[in-house]
């Protein structure tokens, strides 16, 4: 059987999603008994980090001990990867020591190359134009508190960026409808948006966009490798902050998400991230239960 890469949700069916977040729940219940589940024991993930990271190291890093493997973090600064190395020979040479790769970069045709040269699965930790693991985490988080998302309505605003890509991709593979507002010049991807045009709609006025909707998401304005953007998108994204008093529009159950690190005062509001409505700290807890499920699925079939 060929290998099975997870570089965006369209790598793996509808079907198969539920299923990981199923799992996710079970892996979940088991950490919080206390229960011993090894069930990668011995095998060993490589994880290559091009761009910083809190979250995603130390939730892959901790799933893997907690399923009875390890990981190996591997930077550019100290691998060959950073001296010039090709792409092609280190997939080769990597994927006959490591069981799974996981890779945050930022091309994401540098994530494809990998792939397309690695003899064991590859997942992508983020790349410029998609974020899925986040997305795994934020729809097990979203199924926890109001139950299953198909038929209802996100709303994204802010940077059409990789996190707003992987909202368009999840909005099909998990069956809802996603408004987006996002400034002038900040769209998302403009084929993307297309070919999913039957369930996204891009709507300027962020109160308008958040009207009826059961769950509203943003991100940072200048995401990384965009620092020297950032006093520009400051001003350009003037508006576009979720307060309170923005979610106050949405349903009156809807949820607040963000994969972090926030900042305050720009994307969201001091008072937002502790308003009720916000479900954050579990959102960023599910990138551990959710990728523990997402590597079982690569490595187990
Ligand atoms: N949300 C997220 O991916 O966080 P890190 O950048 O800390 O990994
Ligand atoms: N859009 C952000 C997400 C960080 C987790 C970035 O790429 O920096």
């Amino acid at each position: 059987m060929s290998v099975r890469h997870f570089l965006t949700l369209l790598d793996l069916s509808p079907d198969e999603l539920v299923a990981v977040l199923d799992r996710a729940v079970e892996l979940k219940q088991l950490q919080r008994d206390n229960k011993v589940h090894e069930s990668l024991k011995n095998k060993v993930l490589g994880m290559i980090f091009e761009k910083s990271s809190t979250r995603t190291r130390v939730s892959f890093e901790a799933g893997m001990s907690q399923l009875g493997g390890s990981a190996i973090f591997l930077s550019p600064r100290d691998t060959q990867l950073g001296r010039g190395e090709p792409i092609e020979d280190s997939a080769r040479v990597l994927s006959r020591m490591l069981d799974v790769v996981m890779i945050r970069t930022f091309e994401h045709s540098i994530i494809q190359k990998f792939a397309d040269y690695s003899k064991v699965p590859v997942i992508n930790a983020l790349t410029d134009d998609f974020h899925p693991c986040q997305l795994l985490a934020d729809m097990q988080t979203y199924r926890e508190h109001r139950g299953s998302i198909q038929g209802r309505t996100v709303t994204w605003i802010g940077d059409g960026n990789n996190m707003c890509n992987s909202y368009i991709n999840a909005a099909r593979q998990f069956d809802f409808e996603l408004n987006i507002a996002a400034p002038k010049g900040y769209a998302p991807n403009e084929e993307l948006v297309k070919q999913n045009k039957q369930r996204v709609n891009l709507i300027a006025d962020p109160t308008l966009a958040v009207k009826g909707s059961d769950l509203v998401v943003t991100d940072v304005w200048a995401s990384m490798g965009q620092e020297d953007e950032s006093n520009q998108r400051m001003s350009d994204f003037d508006g576009f902050q979720i307060t309170p008093e923005l979610m106050d529009n949405a349903q009156s159950d809807s949820l607040f998400m963000h994969c972090l690190p926030a900042h305050r005062g720009e994307e969201v509001s001091a008072s937002m991230m502790e308003d009720p409505r916000a479900v954050v700290w579990d959102e960023a807890e599910n990138r551990l239960h959710a990728q523990k499920a997402l590597l079982e699925a690569l490595l187990l079939n």
